[in-house]
């Protein structure tokens, strides 16, 4: 029998590993400029450490989780979120200090057991970034914007910001009692689900997927509408902040988000180039989590990108671009030498090189830069060197232009700038 990969799992084979590396060398260059710090957490942790933070009634705890005993009977799980394990692992590791704003991120792969569709898998991986120790509306702005700064140096554009509060714990039982009021007419019409939900956390209502239960809770009360004045002044705050940042935003009263942990700010950024499973990145406020699981009174702010739904955009975007920057042309035995200095030296420059040393004609070579989908081609031939000069062409254009041999920088500056 021919083993396969496990259902929800995949492969990511060369071609497409060069994608996930250019999209996690973006991140770990973007979060560093914003003093956000790498933190590499353990893949499974204690099953309690998600029931008591996700949340013991959300769907991922319920439904989704990948839980195990070891061989001396623990509970454990694969992690489905990265923000419980590094909740855990600064409480653990005394990393929140007092007075200070402490900023984590991590990349990898998470697990939950769902219907595996285009987008959605059953190991999928994540870029989170945890913020602790700041409860200032300007952070929730900065960090949506630092997602929003990924998404725009990967060249996605269109990528839209939807933005809600959900209060803190105050807010929510006059919040609750609304909502069960609206809908208790309508029980049953909901799925059992949602009738369960209704008893034990009507909040979660807004994460059921059945259609339905949708209809039924698009004239339920929001909580937008029951934040107490501190919720709303912080509200105000986020958003006046964004649009000093000038990050533009869609206001969604209906994103509670599927976890328990969220007060105040709640976001998703969603993007109409993933098709069904629109969410690229999702996140908000926890004020109360870290001192939930023992740690000391600390507000978080943090987000996950789906890095399997960035790439998958990212790889369609460069899907027709160039993979050279550079195809060198070369015609004889010294213009080969010469060629080869010049695809070293262009290299150490930063351009990504094609040389082909076996192939003759300056029509083939021609032929194999179009193939790499090279922009520009150097082509040094036996005038070339006579004269000292190398020719630049611009394949796209279709222009060319000489330059003094070893005028790497001019070259340089031609390739990246187009002159
Ligand atoms: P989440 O919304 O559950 O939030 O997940 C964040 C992102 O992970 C989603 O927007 C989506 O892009 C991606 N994702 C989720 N499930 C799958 C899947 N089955 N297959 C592929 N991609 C998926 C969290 O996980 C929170 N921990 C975010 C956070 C951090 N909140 C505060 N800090």
């Amino acid at each position: 029998m021919k083993i396969t990969a496990a259902k929800g799992t995949r492969d990511i084979l060369p071609g497409e590993v060069e994608v996930w590396q250019r999209v996690e060398q973006t991140a770990h260059r973007l979060f560093s400029l914003y003093g956000v710090q790498e933190i590499r957490t353990p893949i499974f942790e204690s099953t309690d450490l998600f029931a008591k933070s996700t949340g013991s009634d959300t769907d991922i705890v319920i439904k989704e989780m990948y839980t195990f005993p070891d061989r001396s009977n623990r509970s454990l799980t694969l992690r489905p979120e990265g923000t419980p394990g590094v909740v855990r692992a600064a409480i653990e590791n005394s990393l929140l200090r007092r007075g200070e704003i402490d900023r984590f991120y991590y990349i990898g792969p998470m697990f939950r057991y769902e219907r595996p569709q285009k987008g959605r898998y059953r190991q999928f991986s994540q870029i989170g970034v945890e913020v602790f120790g700041s409860s200032h509306p300007a952070i929730d702005a900065e960090v949506m914007e630092m997602a929003n700064s990924l998404f725009t140096s990967l060249g996605i554009i269109g990528a839209r910001l939807q933005l809600n509060s959900v209060g803190h714990p105050g807010c929510r039982p006059a919040y609750r009692q609304a909502l069960k009021d609206a809908l208790e007419p309508h029980r049953a019409e909901l799925c059992s689900d949602c009738q369960r939900r209704l008893d034990v956390n009507p909040l979660r209502i807004f994460d059921c997927k059945v259609p339905g239960c949708g209809v039924i809770r698009a004239n339920a009360p929001v909580i937008l509408d029951y934040l107490c004045a501190e919720c709303v002044t912080h509200f105000d705050g986020v958003k006046e902040c964004l649009d000093t940042l000038g990050v533009s935003y869609d206001l969604n009263p209906r994103l509670v988000r599927g976890l328990d942990y969220y007060t105040r700010t709640t976001f998703e950024v969603v993007s109409d180039k993933l098709g069904a499973q629109n969410a690229l990145c999702g996140g908000g406020r926890y004020d109360d989590l870290v001192a939930s699981m023992g740690g000391p009174q600390t507000p978080g702010f943090g987000f996950a990108i789906g890095a399997d739904r960035l790439v998958m955009i990212v790889a369609e975007l460069h899907r027709h671009a160039a993979p050279a920057d550079i195809y060198i042309v070369h015609l004889g035995a010294p213009a080969l030498k010469e060629a080869l200095v010049a695809s070293r030296v262009l290299r150490e420059l930063g351009l990504a090189v094609r040389l082909d040393p076996d192939a003759k004609e300056v029509g083939k070579q021609m032929a194999r830069a179009s193939a790499w989908g090279a922009r520009y081609a150097l082509i040094i031939g036996e005038r070339e060197m006579e004269k000292g000069a190398y020719a630049v062409k611009n394949l796209a254009a279709g222009t060319q232009r000489e330059v003094a041999a070893r005028a790497w920088d001019e070259i340089r500056r031609e390739v990246v700038n187009g002159g």
